[in-house]
């Protein structure tokens, strides 16, 4: 059993959320999500066993709130108020709707709009949760010290540089955490390349199948660190080395795979900056 004196790394490569039995996730396996059973049991455990109350926890892409309720249930658990920050625009197109919210049993309902409906499904953790509404390139972190940051949103380069100049200098050096849920998307070249720019600043601590990595905070990156670190300003020659650099550094099968198959998305779009874009034209293409 490791204790709070146990080095993050040694305690993150035990995957203590395994063992984290189904009850503890109360109401929250209830809630439709993307998230695969193992990031809820993360999420769970994150907010329970990991976090101190150090600073705030915040949940960039909460979807209709599956991801927050488990950050939620975690603070229930180690009877902390939160609240968890969630960050949405709270829209969803018919074939989301019916991949992820009518299978999961939402009945079907008119227009885009869900944020009515995860208000419904995050009652249960009232007073624990703060949603916030609109574009993420709109919103703004009020530069409190975050001790979990969970981004499921960094869809495009120019979101990816957004979210780390609001929220990434708020992160506790040696306590943070950040999960970047879609590190090793193929649609996503740009988040390892962040994170190779960032390499003094973070440490990865687990890799999640298929797609989540966690990182340690280190050393809080400053506006200058930041301002290096942006993504949206590297053609396709310097991400393809930063790729290559970052596949190498993890030395982790999953990451050597991914990370090959975003440079080979890269060569052969390497204008595309938006994950919604590179995904069409690849169909496109596999489809011509
Ligand atoms: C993959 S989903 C998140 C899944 C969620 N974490 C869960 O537990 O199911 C990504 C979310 O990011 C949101 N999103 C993408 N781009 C956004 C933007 N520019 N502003 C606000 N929300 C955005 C989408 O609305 C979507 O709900």
């Amino acid at each position: 059993m490791r204790d709070s004196h146990d080095p993050p790394e040694a305690v993150f490569a035990d995957a203590p959320w395994t063992a984290l039995p189904d009850a503890a996730l109360g109401r929250a396996g209830e809630v439709p999500s993307m998230l695969t059973s193992r990031e809820r049991r993360l999420y769970v455990w994150l907010a329970t066993h990991w976090a101190r109350g150090a600073g705030a926890v915040v949940d960039l892409g909460c979807f209709v709130g599956g991801s927050t309720a488990c950050l939620a249930q975690g603070l229930a658990l180690a009877g902390r108020d939160g609240p968890v920050h969630a960050y949405d625009r709270f829209s969803a197109n018919e074939s989301a709707k019916e991949k992820f919210l009518y299978a999961s049993g939402v009945p079907p309902f008119e227009g885009s709009d869900t944020l009515a409906l995860a208000q419904r499904l995050l009652a249960p953790w009232e007073g624990r949760v703060a949603l916030h509404r609109g574009d993420i390139l709109d919103q703004h972190w009020t530069g409190e010290p975050i001790e979990l940051l969970v981004v499921d949103i960094a869809k495009s380069t120019a979101i990816t540089d957004h979210v780390a100049a609001q929220f990434f200098g708020a992160l506790i050096p040696g306590r943070s955490v950040l999960v970047h849920q879609d590190y090793l998307h193929n649609v996503q070249p740009w988040l390892p390349v962040q994170m190779e720019l960032l390499k003094d600043h973070f440490t990865p601590l687990a890799h999640l199948a298929p797609h989540s990595m966690c990182f340690l905070c280190t050393r809080a990156p400053d506006a200058e660190a930041l301002k290096r670190a942006r993504t949206d300003t590297r053609d396709a020659g310097a991400m393809l080395e930063l790729l290559d650099a970052a596949r190498r550094r993890h030395a982790l099968p999953a990451a050597d795979r991914a990370i090959g198959k975003m440079m080979e998305n890269l060569r052969a779009h390497p204008g595309l900056r938006d994950a919604g874009a590179l995904r069409r034209r690849l169909r496109r293409s596999a489809s011509s």
